[in-house]
């Protein structure tokens, strides 16, 4: 961790296919946001969001890196996943549209609502992917106000 008098930065690894260790990377974000006092409608839009990007990064690429920095003004985090990446990113956007294999319907997986519901979460959402290298997730939490959801 990196952190100045009102910066902090941190980095996270995912892993892919670790289903037993999935959600660890949001819980760490959400407790560490939890320490320093962030309003908590603020980081339940951010754990949501963190969430479904880590899920994704586990069913759907191999393993990414979590950027996470934090400001007075923001929250921002990136997740770059090394994958299969998204071949057509409108499609994925659209909500009920979804590649989940079978077992992963059975463990609840599968709506096709992650990448929607991550783009009503935060403030600023930007996807982009390259097929075959992967996928790269931006999204932005302003801190100074609220976003109805
Ligand atoms: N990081 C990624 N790498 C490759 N493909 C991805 C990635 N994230 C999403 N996708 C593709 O986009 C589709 C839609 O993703 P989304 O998160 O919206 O739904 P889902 O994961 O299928 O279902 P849910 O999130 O509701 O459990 C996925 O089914 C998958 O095909
Ligand atoms: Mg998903």
């Amino acid at each position: 961790m990196k952190s100045s008098e009102n910066e902090l930065s941190k980095r996270y690894n995912i892993a892919s296919a670790d289903f037993s260790r999935a959600g660890n990377v949001s819980t760490q974000i959400k407790e560490l946001l939890q320490e320093i006092g962030i309003l908590s409608s603020i980081i339940r839009r951010v754990a949501i969001s963190t969430y479904e990007a880590e899920m994704n990064v586990v069913m759907y690429a191999e393993k990414a890196q979590v950027l996470l920095f934090i400001c007075p003004e923001k929250i921002s985090i990136s997740i770059n996943d090394k994958g299969q990446g998204i071949q057509d990113i409108k499609l994925a956007m659209q909500e009920g549209f979804s590649t989940a294999t079978d077992e992963m319907r059975e463990l609840g997986f599968g709506a096709g609502m992650g990448l929607p519901n991550i783009k009503r979460n935060a403030d600023k959402f930007n996807i982009s992917s390259t097929p075959g290298k992967g996928t790269s997730v931006d999204i932005v939490f302003y801190l100074g106000q609220k976003k109805d959801t």
